[in-house]
């Protein structure tokens, strides 16, 4: 695998494979080791290109959780970011019966951490605590080092959620926001958080679903030895209302792009499959007539994302 297109395709297909297989799991993804490599190359080339404070996620409307994360970190939001991504994160401590001023001398992990800005917000919101983020993307995990890594309250490492390099209960709360769509075995991500939590921990798991995927976790987190699930919550109303806003012209979103330069065909297309990535199908995008010809000359291949049916908050505690 080499080209760009190549990396794409093996991607694409990757993703599909997952996330379409009917079976609910037991048949494993049948290339997991080139959807691994196609990941880690995807998200090593949106490290190089995404700006400071990017986060990866499709985010989350809720005015009154943004309000609460607001008072929680003054000085927090525009003009850098709209917040809705890192809205997501902040639900996904929040929502644990832990006080959030109760994190000193706590391991907290994530698992999937871009490029560790989420971590790092979550550092201000929960303080004391020490923050460990892992990610497949040893650019990603590069830049997280080289831009937020403070001593012991914030460290990133290279590895796979699959293989977790770290010790049987030695974590508190392990984080997973958006990421676990992309692995070709969730059986063994969730038995790796099972291994790592210690008893009592939490695992906040956020991610979206198609049926199939759907199915596949039903049936997988009943499988998964040592957990106990508490609860779990379709977020997706508020997700489409973070996807619309960022759609909408003039958003902050589309600014942003807007400030790069690009000629304006190319900057139709950019937004285009910005969209696309951000979740814009699941929120009813509708590509324009230009992109819609643009796809018939075979310029604009990629018209549609996996049908996204939810998108969820799930809690589960380590017996
Ligand atoms: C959509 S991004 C979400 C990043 C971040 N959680 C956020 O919300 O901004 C998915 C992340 O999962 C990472 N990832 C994919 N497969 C992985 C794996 N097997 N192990 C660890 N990280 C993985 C990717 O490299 C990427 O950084």
């Amino acid at each position: 695998m080499s080209s760009t297109p190549d990396v794409m395709t093996a991607f694409t297909s990757g993703l599909a494979d997952i996330n379409l297989d009917e079976s609910g799991g037991t048949r494993r993804s049948a290339n997991a080791a080139g959807m691994k490599s196609a990941s880690a190359t995807i998200y090593d080339m949106a490290a190089t290109l995404s700006g400071q404070g990017t986060l990866w996620n499709w985010g989350m409307y809720d005015p009154d959780l943004a309000k609460e994360m607001r008072a929680r970190v003054p000085g927090f939001g525009e003009p850098w970011t709209d917040g809705f991504s890192e809205q997501l994160y902040f639900l996904a401590l929040r929502d644990l019966p832990i006080d959030l001023g109760n994190y000193a001398g706590r391991h907290v992990l994530e698992v999937g951490c871009g490029m560790g800005e989420g971590l790092n917000l979550l550092s201000r919101i929960a303080p004391g605590a020490r923050m460990t983020g892992l990610d497949l993307s040893p650019k990603a995990v590069d830049r997280a080092t080289a831009t937020l890594s403070r001593g012991d309250a914030l460290t990133f490492v290279h590895g796979d959620a699959e293989d977790l390099p770290f010790e049987d209960a030695s974590v508190d709360v392990l984080v997973n926001i958006e990421s676990s769509h992309t692995y070709p075995d969730l059986g063994k991500f969730l038995g790796e958080a099972a291994r790592v939590l210690r008893p009592g921990g939490f695992l906040s798991h956020i991610d979206v679903y198609t049926r199939q995927r759907t199915e596949t976790m039903r049936r997988t987190a009943e499988e998964t030895e040592g957990l106990d699930w508490k609860s779990d919550h379709d977020i997706s109303d508020r997700v489409r209302a973070a996807v619309r806003r960022r759609m909408a012209p003039g958003s902050h979103f589309r600014t942003t792009l807007g400030k790069q330069r690009m000629n304006p065909l190319v900057r139709q297309i950019a937004a285009h499959s910005q969209i696309l990535m951000f979740g814009g199908m699941f929120a009813g995008y509708q590509p324009s007539p230009t992109i819609k010809a643009l796809n018939k000359m075979g310029i604009v291949p990629w018209m549609s994302g996996l049908p996204m049916e939810s998108y969820r908050h799930r809690i589960a505690v380590r017996r």
